[in-house]
């Protein structure tokens, strides 16, 4: 169904469904009277054109992964991000909270090779807000947003990912994909030329969290993913980056990279911040919702007006 809303008459009202046609349920508005509004909006995600520190990855064709951003500090790639709107960028907790002037970050889109990269395609970072819940020792609530200065034109370079459904059963074994700039060897310390992605399978967080693996240090907020044998695996540099995993509509970011014990070591694989668990808090920055209550606020005092 689809209902046309203009500048004037932008409410739809909708009435509990009896009889007759669907059409008879629904009422174009220029106020809403009762004042309940549900407001939905429509947005792309997930999907790539018709077409990493990753330990043991490959390089890849461009638009692959067009949500995948480089955040930089300065004139230096630190971590990872992905685009989850025009102007909003999702990232660790641990890159960018002992750094939250805005003006000391560029975040730079739809690139593959960082020598590609010029210092002035960079977008401007207009605030940063990380999880209030964010703990430095433990990294639990790894996750961070960054308002963008000006929205992002999609392409099929630049894209924006979907987030997970809240309820979903990840399943062991799934198959996702990490990528990132990170360092490509544990004993190599530089970031890579060339964007890299590896397929990880996820693991179960109780098996993660056994004894022979994180011991407990887990909480809800992660999940793993990688290889009991080591071997493929983030690292330093791929922080903030995305794991992703398609379902039957769209990639979806279920991870963010967030930590592990070493790199592509045996019996510790990655840790990801679990994106599904924090879905509320993403929402709730990035909704503007004061935008939208000033709109509704004047239109309540309006109509509360001409009451006696
Ligand atoms: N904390 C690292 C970073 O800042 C990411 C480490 C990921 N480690 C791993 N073994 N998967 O880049």
């Amino acid at each position: 169904m689809d209902v046309k809303v203009n500048d004037t008459r932008e409410f739809v009202q909708v009435r509990p469904h009896q009889e007759g046609s669907l059409e008879d349920m629904w009422q174009v508005r220029s106020s809403c009277e009762s004042h309940q509004i549900v407001a939905l909006k429509c947005s792309e995600c997930g999907l790539r054109p018709g077409a990493a520190r990753v330990v043991g990855g490959a390089d890849m064709p461009p638009g692959r992964w067009p949500w995948q951003v480089s955040v930089y500090q300065g004139s230096q790639h630190h971590c990872g991000g992905s685009v989850l709107a025009r102007e909003w960028i999702v990232t660790a907790a641990h890159c960018v909270h002992r750094q939250l002037q805005a003006s000391s970050w560029l975040v730079f889109t739809g690139i593959i090779t960082r020598a590609s990269v010029r210092q002035e395609d960079g977008v401007s970072v207009k605030k940063i807000i990380y999880h209030p819940l964010y703990n430095d020792h433990s990294l639990d609530y790894d996750i961070a947003l960054m308002k963008l200065q000006v929205p992002l034109n999609f392409s099929d370079a630049i894209r924006a990912v979907c987030l997970p459904p809240s309820q979903q059963d990840l399943f062991q074994g799934t198959q996702c994909w990490v990528s990132g700039w990170g360092y490509t060897r544990p004993d190599q310390v530089q970031v890579t030329e060339t964007l890299k992605e590896v397929l990880v399978p996820l693991i179960g967080t109780k098996r993660c969290n056994s004894s022979c693996m994180y011991a407990g240090e887990l909480t809800a907020r992660m999940l793993c993913a990688g290889y009991l044998q080591g071997k493929i695996d983030a690292c330093q540099g791929d922080s903030g980056g995305p794991l992703v995993c398609q379902d039957k509509f769209a990639w979806r970011l279920v991870g963010i990279v967030s930590w592990g014990q070493g790199c592509a070591e045996p019996n510790h694989p990655g840790v990801y911040t679990n994106v599904a668990q924090l879905l509320p808090w993403i929402y709730d920055i990035t909704e503007d919702a004061a935008e939208h209550m000033s709109k509704f606020e004047m239109d309540y005092k309006h109509t509360a007006k001409k009451q006696p």
